[in-house]
C-alpha cells in the first residue's frame, strides 16, 4: 500500500472539499447528535434534493429524540410516506425509545454503543459520531467502498468479508489526524464519492475534471477504473402478481394496516390477495374473485361483505419495482352496497379527503390521489 497516500489523503480531500464540495446543507455544522441522525438515516437511500424538502419538515414535527420516542408510530409513518424503504422509520421511532430508555435521552458518543441501536450499522455510528462529536471513527458506505478499491486496486467483490475487513483497515489508516477535521473530512468523503468518484461516470474517465488523486490512484495508473470495484452479477430480481381491492363506499375507502413485518410494514394500503410468482397468463375468472375476495378480507367479514358488494370492475395494473422484486399490482373496483362494521382496527373506512393522516405506498397514495382530483379533495396534508 502506497505509504504517501495514506499520509497525504486527508489533507488532499479536505482541500478538494474547499474548493468542490457540498457545503450549507441543512444537517451540515450541526453537533446535535439528534439532528446528524436523523438526517444520516434519511441520507442513506434518498436522494439529497428530496431530503431537502423533507427534512426541514421531519424536524419541525419531531423537534427532538424525546418527541419522536413519545410519537405514535402511525403519525412517524405517515411524515415518511413517500420516502421508500420504511424500515427506516420504524427504526427510527424504535431507536428514539432506546435512546430515552438506555441513555436518559442522550446519544452516546462511542460509535461501537451507536452501532447497538436499531438501525444504526457501522458506516452509520460513524458518520455520526464524526459530525456530532468529532470522533475519530471511519465511515465505509457504498461510495467510500468503492473510492479506496479504487484508490488502491483493491480486487474481489465488496461484499466478501476479506475484502471488507481491507477495505475497514484502509478507511481507518486514512483519518485525519486532527479529530476538528472529522466532520469536514466525512463530508468530503461522501461527496468525493457521490459526485466525483462516480460508479459510471468518474471524472478521470469523462476527462470533465483533474481528480486530485490521479497520481496516486492505483486503478487510474493501471486502467482499471471501471472495473474496480469488481461487481458481482446479480440474479433478475423475481417478479409477482397480486389483486388488490379498492372497495368504495360513498367517499370512502376501505383500507387495511400491513404487519409490520411486510414489505411496506405499518402502512395502510388495500386489502390484497396473496401475492404469486408472475407467470405469461394473467386474468382471473369470476370464480377466482371470489376467492379473492375471502382471501384479501377478515374471514368473519368476507361471506357477508360479498354480499354487500356490487360488481367488481377491473381497474389499472401498477407496476412497482422494490430492491429485490417487481410486484404487479391489478386493482379490482367494486363499491359496497352499504357499511359494514369492521371488528378488526386493521380495517378501516377512510374519507378520500382524509388520506393525508395516513401513511401509505406511494403507489397506492398515487391511485388514491387520482380518486381525490377526481372528486376535487386534497390529500395533500
Ligand atoms: N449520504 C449519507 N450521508 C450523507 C451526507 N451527510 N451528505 C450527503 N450525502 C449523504
Amino acid at each position: 500500500m502506497s505509504k504517501t497516500l495514506i499520509e497525504t489523503f486527508s489533507k488532499k480531500l479536505i482541500a478538494w472539499h474547499g474548493v468542490s464540495g457540498r457545503s450549507g446543507l441543512p444537517w451540515q455544522n450541526n453537533r446535535d447528535p439528534y439532528a446528524v441522525w436523523v438526517s444520516e438515516i434519511m441520507l442513506q437511500q434518498t436522494q439529497v434534493a428530496t431530503v431537502l424538502e423533507r427534512y426541514p419538515r421531519f424536524m419541525k414535527r419531531f423537534p427532538t429524540v424525546k418527541k419522536l420516542a413519545a410519537a405514535d408510530i402511525d403519525e412517524v409513518l405517515a411524515e415518511w410516506a413517500g420516502l421508500g424503504y420504511y424500515s427506516r422509520a420504524r427504526n427510527l421511532h424504535t431507536c428514539a425509545q432506546q435512546v430515552m430508555q438506555d441513555f436518559s435521552g442522550k446519544f452516546p458518543n462511542d460509535p461501537m454503543l451507536l452501532e447497538q441501536l436499531k438501525g444504526i450499522g457501522r458506516s452509520t455510528a460513524g458518520a455520526i459520531a464524526a459530525f456530532a462529536f468529532h470522533e475519530k471513527a471511519p465511515i465505509l458506505d457504498a461510495n467510500v467502498k468503492r473510492i479506496l478499491a479504487r484508490l488502491f486496486a483493491i480486487e474481489g467483490a465488496i461484499q466478501e468479508k476479506i475484502v471488507n475487513d481491507r477495505l475497514w483497515d484502509l478507511a481507518t489508516a486514512l483519518l485525519p489526524s486532527n479529530s476538528e477535521d472529522m466532520p469536514v473530512y466525512t463530508q468530503a468523503l461522501m461527496d468525493f464519492g457521490a459526485t466525483w468518484c462516480t460508479s459510471r461516470k468518474p471524472v478521470c474517465i469523462t476527462g470533465e475534471k483533474k481528480c486530485p488523486f490521479v497520481k496516486d490512484c492505483q486503478a487510474n495508473l493501471s486502467d482499471q477504473v471501471m472495473a474496480l470495484p469488481q461487481k458481482v452479477v446479480k440474479a433478475k430480481s423475481p417478479e409477482f402478481d397480486c389483486d388488490m381491492l379498492l372497495i368504495r363506499l360513498d367517499n370512502a375507502v376501505l383500507l387495511q394496516k400491513r404487519p409490520s413485518k411486510a414489505i411496506w410494514g405499518g402502512l395502510w394500503s388495500l386489502p390484497e390477495s396473496p401475492w404469486r410468482p408472475r407467470t405469461t397468463v394473467n386474468g382471473r375468472s369470476p370464480k377466482a374473485l371470489k376467492g379473492l375476495l375471502e382471501a384479501a378480507l377478515p374471514d368473519e367479514k368476507s361471506s357477508v361483505m360479498l354480499q354487500s358488494l356490487g360488481d367488481l370492475r377491473q381497474g389499472q395494473q401498477i407496476k412497482h419495482i422494490f430492491t429485490h422484486r417487481r410486484l404487479w399490482m391489478q386493482i379490482w373496483e367494486v363499491h359496497s352496497l352499504k357499511s359494514l362494521e369492521l371488528t378488526s382496527s386493521n380495517f378501516k373506512w377512510v374519507p378520500l379527503n382524509q388520506l393525508g393522516r395516513y401513511g401509505l405506498p406511494q403507489p397506492i397514495k398515487l391511485l388514491l390521489q387520482g380518486l381525490s382530483l377526481a372528486r376535487g379533495d386534497d390529500l395533500k396534508k
